[in-house]
């Protein structure tokens, strides 16, 4: 792996970033997305796909099940996504194999929904030597989440479509990266209703043909609410464009109640600031179409710039305020009041310092709190941010941001 990390120039007070950034397809769709390729008997064309790690990993677990249904262990215990291809491979081949899937460590991240979805369906499962070997011809079930799960709901909604039978999947995720999911597989022959909305009925059928039709990687909303949250604190005229607005409504909202001037177009948001200080507002992570908890860190780096009082309560995850340290390092009056809440008081002057992401989406939040601090900031293992993120740094450098990437 290539070792680098961003040096980056802060701007301080400064409202100087301007310009059009571009956001680019989603992680979260399109690592599914493959996943689902297996459902298919032809070859299936992305469009729209980012380059990044975490899309270059799925393709490499990919290439390994032509071999045999079983995940690339190395690389599975990296990568929370890894987990989808669990449905499509154990539907399609009757077995699949598996470690404990890794990804960013943000306190428990148990898998038993997706276990308790295979016994549902039919599915045996044996646990060796850290390994699920998983075997069984999968039939339609009803089953009913406990807690709401993103991967969960498309794993077990990628499995049902070659199951035989009906699924009912209740307490479903309403994510729109499943509903864009949902959508494409239903015009290449699955019969997948309700996405985005509680409940998924699912008709079982035969194996998807994509006829050449392609799948169109929907747009980040973590990204573009990344850059909005970025614009809100350091630009002065910035314009996001190839984005959907829809997606980010609850960031809109509390950005809106914070004071910001923001315009709306079809596939782009304007930012324009006056000089007035936003002002703290209380946030809440909720599954969609509430605040996402992959915004939560850099909302946290938006309150240290607020006027006033505010709290995040961190609903989804347990261990999600690794950085709360680093941001008080760098002087952001910041308390962690238990491992779900959060309480902090600004504005405060950040200052520039080393800083290391603990996960992919504080590691962008550091990138943002090093852009509003005073001096010259490092954020070391770059790697972590290009897992989500395409070519961070060139493209916040048209913004007009002094951000560097240096090998080490
Ligand atoms: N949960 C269980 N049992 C399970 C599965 C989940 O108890 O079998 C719990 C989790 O511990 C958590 C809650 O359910 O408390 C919700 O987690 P969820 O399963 O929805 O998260 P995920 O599917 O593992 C996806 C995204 C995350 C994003 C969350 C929440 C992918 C690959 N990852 O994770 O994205 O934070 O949904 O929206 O889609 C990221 O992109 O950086 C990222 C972490």
């Amino acid at each position: 792996m290539n070792k680098s990390k961003f040096v980056i120039e802060g701007l301080g007070r400064k409202k100087a970033l301007s310009g059009t950034i571009a956001v680019r397809g989603a992680k979260n769709a399109i690592l599914k997305a493959l996943a689902a390729s297996i459902l298919f008997e032809d070859e299936v064309e992305f469009k729209n796909v980012p380059e990044i790690e975490d899309v270059r990993r799925m393709r490499e677990l990919l290439v390994g099940l032509k071999q045999n249904p079983e995940l690339h262990r190395d690389i599975a215990e990296r990568l929370r996504a890894s987990i989808v291809l669990t449905g499509p491979v154990l539907a399609r081949y009757g077995e699949v194999t598996f470690p404990f899937p890794g990804g960013c460590v943000l306190g428990e991240r148990p898998i038993d929904l997706f276990l308790d979805g295979y016994r549902a369906m039919g599915a045996e499962i044996v646990e060796n030597d850290g390994l699920f070997i998983i075997k069984g011809k999968l039939r339609g079930a009803h089953i009913f989440f406990p807690f709401v799960s993103v991967t969960a709901t498309e794993t077990l909604m990628l499995a049902a479509t070659l199951a035989e039978g009906r699924t009912i999947l209740e307490n479903a995720a309403m994510e729109p990266e499943i509903d864009s999911l949902a959508g494409y597989l239903n015009t290449c022959g699955a019969h997948i209703d309700g996405a985005g909305t509680p409940t998924l009925k699912i008709e079982g059928g035969g194996i998807l043909r994509a006829n050449g039709r392609p799948y169109i990687t929907p747009p980040d909303r973590i990204e573009t609410g990344s850059f909005l949250i970025l614009a809100a604190l350091a630009g002065h005229d910035v314009k996001i464009v190839d984005c959907e607005p829809k997606h980010s409504a609850a960031l809109l909202s509390l950005l809106a109640r914070a004071g910001i001037k923001f315009e709306i177009g079809e596939s782009s948001i304007s930012l324009r600031q006056g000089l007035t200080l936003p002002q703290a507002v209380s946030v809440r992570t909720h599954e969609y179409p509430g605040f996402p908890t992959d915004l939560q860190a850099t909302m946290a780096v938006f309150l240290t710039q607020a006027e006033g009082e505010a709290t995040i309560l961190e609903t989804i995850f347990d261990g999600r305020f690794r950085y709360a340290e680093d941001l008080a390092r760098m002087g952001a009056d910041i308390e962690v009041l238990n491992p779900h809440k959060v309480r902090i008081r600004g504005p405060r002057a950040l200052s520039a310092q080393e800083l290391e992401g603990p996960d992919l989406r504080a590691g962008l939040a550091y990138i943002l709190a090093a852009t509003v601090a005073e001096g010259t900031s490092v954020v070391n293992n770059a790697y972590i941010i290009d897992r989500g993120y395409l070519a961070i740094e060139e493209r916040l450098s048209k913004l007009g941001l002094n951000i560097k990437r240096e090998q080490i």
